[in-house]
């Protein structure tokens, strides 16, 4: 159904063309008329006018549904949408006005209205297809270029650019050619997680961060940064609010750039928040610990250490777990001091696929931190829940059936720090959908559909993430797989712990009768038990007390 609804919001541009041409007939119509004296009839106006009112419903209509699938610049469209409302009102009075030769100068003074506002409403709508200025494009050729804060074309170390050397160069070229530090590393921050709202087209809070004008100026409450001052800086201080504060910085359900990014952002400061130049930040300084994804502490950073990650909620559901054992996926807490859960559909995989997994983990939305779903044959409809898993920092895709039409959602995911998408048809138009993601810090795309092209492009708008996409001479596997486990009673929250070594007491599959592998293992009643391959455990699970007496 929503597939369907998708389809019918892409017939707007074609849809759209039709209110515009009646309008623009009645008011041909009307005018040679009252040119020559000879008002067109009545009836074949008001057939016109209701014609255009049936049109503009089904453009709006379909422009609603296409708004849907999101991504366009809400500014625009906002106008765009309430003046094409406009017009669809002033179309129903027109259609009032033309019923009684007395109200003729009432419809002509509506259609002109009319024409007036499905004129603006197809500007706006052009604007946002081909960008803001395309009308007047032409004219502003040789206009100097706008100072404005882009995303550097290409990644610089700015260890290549010693700041002695920088200035010099700075002295003898046009500025243009050198980029400054805040134009490398700073204001593509920015343009990832806050110009949206922060931004040419909106101004939320009064403030714009698109411009060095901009924040320099900053929003309602004051100044946006104090230079070298990092922990009165209200960039800084709205950064690392808890998540659930209102006032954090950008607003929860949106894209949280990474630690490192906002490590960056407090070195900048530290250094003085330099806008021309090149200079060095000392990022180490307020770095986090790798274990934290999280850039967030109660209170504006005084010191380095951060907080752990807010806990879940509510404690996962039992039933939810239970099923995910049944079906032999690995669940346990995340680590000891977080309860956060990681699951690995690695025993299972053959067997998952998009409805069975989703019906396994949408109770557990809340609750997913680490999630593996290697080798499972899911596509895109799990990729749907896997945004709005607020937790969720790692995911494995590796060899699933995902495509790009998924990929908007994997940059959906609030938190997404490490992506690993090797293997898959992936290719560069996820990777131009992940150059939005705020948090994601490390993506691997061996053997996946990613062109050189693609990957540099992402690298160029996302300088700090590690891309790993096995260009290497030997490409060979870049990351060990993680051993296959059937601690289906691994320890939960409060829940007593599994021994220590998973050495089996067996040596031969209490199943098969064949040698055990000790890849393949599990532990019933405190005891680890050996298999010789991931399906014989699913038959031990099935009936423990039939394989007993093989275990002693
Ligand atoms: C989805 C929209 C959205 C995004 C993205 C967003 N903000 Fe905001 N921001 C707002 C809104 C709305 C306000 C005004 C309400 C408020 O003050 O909380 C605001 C206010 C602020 C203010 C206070 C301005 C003032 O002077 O009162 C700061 C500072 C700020 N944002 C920083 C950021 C930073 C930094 C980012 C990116 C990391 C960001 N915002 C991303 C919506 C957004």
């Amino acid at each position: 159904m929503n597939e369907l609804l998708a389809v019918a919001g892409r017939l707007h541009p074609l849809l759209l063309h039709l209110p515009i041409g009646f309008v623009a007939g009645l008011a041909a119509l009307e005018t040679l008329g009252a040119l020559r004296r000879a008002p067109p009839p009545l009836a074949v106006m008001a057939t016109l006018t209701r014609l255009t009112q049936l049109a503009a419903a089904a453009a709006i209509t379909t422009g609603l549904l296409l708004e849907q699938e999101g991504g366009y610049p809400e500014a625009l469209a906002d106008q765009h949408r309430n003046v094409a409302l406009a017009f669809f009102v002033v179309s129903l009075a027109m259609g009032r006005f033309v019923r009684s030769e007395a109200r003729r100068t009432a419809f002509r003074v509506s259609l002109g209205l009319a024409l007036v506002l499905v004129g603006v409403a197809g500007h706006l709508g052009g604007s946002i297809t081909h960008g803001g200025n395309f009308l007047f494009e032409p004219l502003e050729e040789h206009a100097p270029p706008k100072p404005a804060v882009e995303p550097p074309a290409q990644p610089r170390e700015v260890a290549e650019a010693p700041t002695a050397v920088a200035t010099n160069v700075v002295e003898q070229v046009p500025a243009s050619a050198v980029r400054s530090t805040f134009e490398e590393r700073i204001a593509p921050l920015f343009a990832a997680s806050c110009t949206n709202c922060h931004g040419e087209d909106k101004r939320k809070g009064r403030l714009a961060m698109h411009t060095r004008e901009g924040l320099e100026r900053g929003g309602s409450s004051g100044p946006a940064f104090v230079a070298g001052d990092v922990a009165a800086s209200l960039l800084v201080q709205r950064l690392e609010l808890p998540l659930d504060d209102e006032e954090h910085m950008p607003p929860a359900d949106k894209p949280q750039p990474s630690a490192h990014d906002v490590a960056l952002l407090k070195a900048w400061i530290a250094a003085g928040a330099p806008f021309e130049g090149q200079v060095e930040l000392r990022v180490e300084s307020f770095a986090v610990p790798a274990a934290s994804t999280t850039p967030i502490a109660q209170k504006p950073a005084t010191t380095t250490v951060q907080s752990a990650p807010p806990a879940a909620p509510i404690a996962p559901p039992p039933a939810a777990l239970e099923a995910l054992r049944r079906e032999l996926a690995h669940v346990q807490p995340v680590s000891q001091t977080d309860p956060l859960l990681w699951i690995d559909f690695a025993a299972p995989a053959a067997e998952m696929d998009d409805a069975r997994v989703r019906a396994l983990l949408e109770p557990l939305v809340e609750h997913v931190a680490e999630l593996s779903l290697a080798r499972t044959r899911i596509g895109d409809a799990t990729l749907e829940l896997l945004a709005r898993m607020p937790q969720l920092r790692k995911l494995d895709l590796r060899a699933t059936l995902v495509t790009d039409a998924g990929a908007r959602w994997l940059a959906a995911a609030p938190r997404l720090r490490e992506l690993i998408a090797a293997q898959t048809s992936l290719g560069d138009a996820t990777l131009a959908e992940l150059a939005k993601s705020g948090a994601l810090e490390r993506l691997v795309l061996w053997n996946s559909a990613a062109t050189e092209a693609g990957i540099a492009a992402l690298q160029a708008a996302r300088p700090a993430l590690v891309i790993e996409s096995g260009a290497l001479p030997n490409a060979a596997v870049l990351e060990a797989e993680s051993e296959v486990k059937f601690t289906s009673d691994a320890p939960l929250p409060g829940a007593e712990a599994a021994p220590a070594a998973l050495t089996p007491l067996n040596a031969r599959c209490p199943v098969s009768d064949a040698p055990v592998n000790p890849k393949y293992a599990v532990v019933f009643e405190g005891k680890v038990v050996g298999f010789c391959c991931p399906n014989c455990p699913k038959e031990f699970w099935a009936d423990p007390k039939a394989f007993a007496e093989k275990l002693k």
